[in-house]
């Protein structure tokens, strides 16, 4: 593939930070043992990224250089401003200094349970550009809206929205990630088809090739999410618009998390 995949484990509201120490320890032990999966990390031919609840971010970042592991670490949310009165927030500013490279914006739960609006994720994502921290963010449908064929219109109005102040191709560079997560796949065993994903997937980088450029549409690595485990990992990953997974469930067990990374890549 072009782009390189990216293998990526939303822990959510999982793991404090010492069962985060321990995680990180016992992943990077797996992935440097693995002469394939380390191989292909330090050739930059995959990557392996975790992100692990705030709190946690500071003990994942140490046990990531102390194993020298080469993973990528991201947290799963942030606020659009550096600081202020926002009582239990916490800025991009904070997690770009506690070490994180990629941020994940507009979770479906963050969409659906906390209420976040387009409006909330668009200003997050010109902040986390802003700061130079890579944005994953999030788009799918749910059910009700699949079931009346609004998949397309709705993952478009979303992309619209989080893009609507970044005009130009360049602010791409920065390595932004778009991961395609149908909320009725999250947490229910309930995998889109492959081959619904890829469609989805090629549908995205359509409208990065119409509403910015073709360069853009074939760098920006479009990513799958939604009840991925390592058995349907394959076919997945053999999709040609797919770059990698969002992984949720299956991230929060080294073997599973490894098993999806051997079969996938
Ligand atoms: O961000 C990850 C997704 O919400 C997928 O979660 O793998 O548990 O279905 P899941």
């Amino acid at each position: 593939k072009k782009r390189i995949p990216f293998f990526a484990g939303n822990w959510k509201m999982n793991k404090g930070p010492s069962e985060t120490e321990r995680f990180v320890k016992e992943l990077a032990t797996a992935i440097v043992g693995d002469e394939a999966v380390f191989g292909a990390v330090k050739a930059n031919e995959i990557e392996i990224g975790v992100f692990p609840p705030f709190v946690s971010l500071e003990r994942a970042k140490s046990a990531i250089e102390s194993a020298n592991a080469l993973i990528s670490l991201g947290a799963q949310n942030m606020h659009w401003e550096d600081s202020g009165a926002f009582t239990g927030e916490v800025s991009g500013t904070m997690i770009k200094e506690t070490g994180c490279q990629y941020v994940i914006l507009g979770h479906s739960e963050r969409r659906h349970i906390f209420g976040e609006t387009d409006d909330m994720i668009e200003m997050k994502m010109r902040k986390a550009i802003a700061l130079g921290i890579k944005p994953v963010l999030c788009v799918g449908e749910t059910l009700e809206e699949r079931d009346k064929g609004m998949t397309e219109s709705v993952v478009e109005g979303q992309l619209k929205e989080a893009f609507k102040a970044l005009g130009t191709p360049q602010t791409f560079e920065i390595g932004i990630v778009i991961a395609y997560e149908p909320v009725w796949a999250i947490g229910t065993g309930r995998k889109a088809s492959d081959e619904d994903a890829q469609r989805v997937c090629a549908f995205i980088r359509s409208f990065l090739e119409s509403n910015f450029d073709s360069h853009v549409a074939q760098a920006v690595r479009i990513l799958y999410g939604g009840s991925v485990k390592p058995d349907n990992a394959m076919g997945l990953m053999s999709q040609q618009d797919i770059d990698g997974a969002l992984i949720g469930g299956a991230s929060l067990d080294v073997s599973s998390f490894i098993g999806i990374i051997k079969n996938g890549m």
